[in-house]
């Protein structure tokens, strides 16, 4: 499942996940939980329900449920597992316990799972936990909005938007998290949907830091996230001169490629490349 850009489109606006499916969003992450309000939720489950229904999916779609311990959840997978949704975000999750109580509610549905893993100050100490509980785990995403309001923060950011300190750390341990546990490390959302030239730097950062894929919220920002996290001729070719570098040399340990030393984390980097494409 190829997740360079996952595009929310909120679960109230029919027109908009019609739309939305044309966009070159890799997914869709139909909202049934913050962007649509509580008198909206039933409407919203019946949106979404209809859509996933609809023939034909183009594109991978997911479905953002409520938190599991708000009264919702359960009422949002009974409306939507029926129109086999690719998978299932689910916020404010909490580690091992919430990923075994989410795969529990899937059942026989093969839905995939992506926790966003920030969003509570409990959250913060379970970002080891993810591995080895579910094969349903497909990456692991973060948030910076919840965070900052459970934890009476002002603010999540400096005056020049850059996160204050405990939201890059709450990002470094998804990043490594998702890591630990061998899925796709995905990039929370960038807000300022009309500043397209500080998203191309934030998502560029992203990619370089290990981040395979990030959220969007508005059609303006799929192109450039997807151009972000898809690598550049000059990598992939870096790249096969790597993999070529060690091919030609047998039982070598370090070599050098244009007078750099490469040894093998350069390789593990090199292949990991090429197996994205
Ligand atoms: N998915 C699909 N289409 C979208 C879209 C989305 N997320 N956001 C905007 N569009 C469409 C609009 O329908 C509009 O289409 P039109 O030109 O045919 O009328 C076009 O893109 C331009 O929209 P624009 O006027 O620039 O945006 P807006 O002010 O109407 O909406 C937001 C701005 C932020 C409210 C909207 O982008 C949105 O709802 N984003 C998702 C929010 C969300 O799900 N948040 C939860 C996770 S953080
Ligand atoms: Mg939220």
């Amino acid at each position: 499942m190829r997740l360079r850009s996952l595009l929310f489109v909120p679960g109230d606006r029919p027109e908009r996940m019609e739309k939305a499916l044309g966009l070159g969003a890799d997914a869709l992450i139909l909202d049934l939980e913050d962007s649509v309000s509580l008198e909206k939720k039933a409407e919203a489950r019946g949106a979404v329900a209809a859509f996933l229904a609809r023939p034909g999916r183009p594109v991978t779609l997911f479905v953002r449920i409520n938190p599991l311990d708000g009264g919702m959840a359960a009422d949002d997978l009974a409306a939507v597992l029926p129109g086999r949704p690719d998978g299932i975000v689910l916020p404010k999750a909490e580690g091992a316990a919430s990923l075994r109580g989410l795969d529990a509610l899937l059942g026989a549905s093969d839905a995939r799972i992506l926790p966003i893993a920030t969003e509570t100050p409990a959250a913060m100490f379970r970002l080891g936990e993810y591995g080895g509980v579910t094969e349903r785990l497909i990456g692991l995403t973060w948030g910076a909005e919840d965070l900052p309001a459970a934890i009476g923060a002002r603010s999540a950011r400096e005056a020049d938007g850059r996160y204050t300190e405990p939201y890059k750390l709450a990002r470094s341990l998804t990043l490594f998290g998702a890591a630990a546990a061998g899925v796709a490390p995905i990039e929370t959302v960038y807000p300022d949907f009309r500043d397209l030239d500080g998203l191309a730097r934030y998502a560029a950062d992203a990619a370089r830091d290990g981040f395979t894929g990030m959220m969007a919220i508005h059609p303006a920002q799929v192109a450039v996230i997807n151009a972000a996290f898809t690598p550049s001729d000059a990598d992939i070719a870096h790249a096969r001169a790597v993999v070529a570098a060690f091919a030609a040399s047998p039982g070598a340990g370090a070599l050098s490629l244009d007078g750099r030393m490469i040894d093998a984390p350069h390789l593990k980097q090199a292949e990991r490349l090429l197996g994205m494409l």
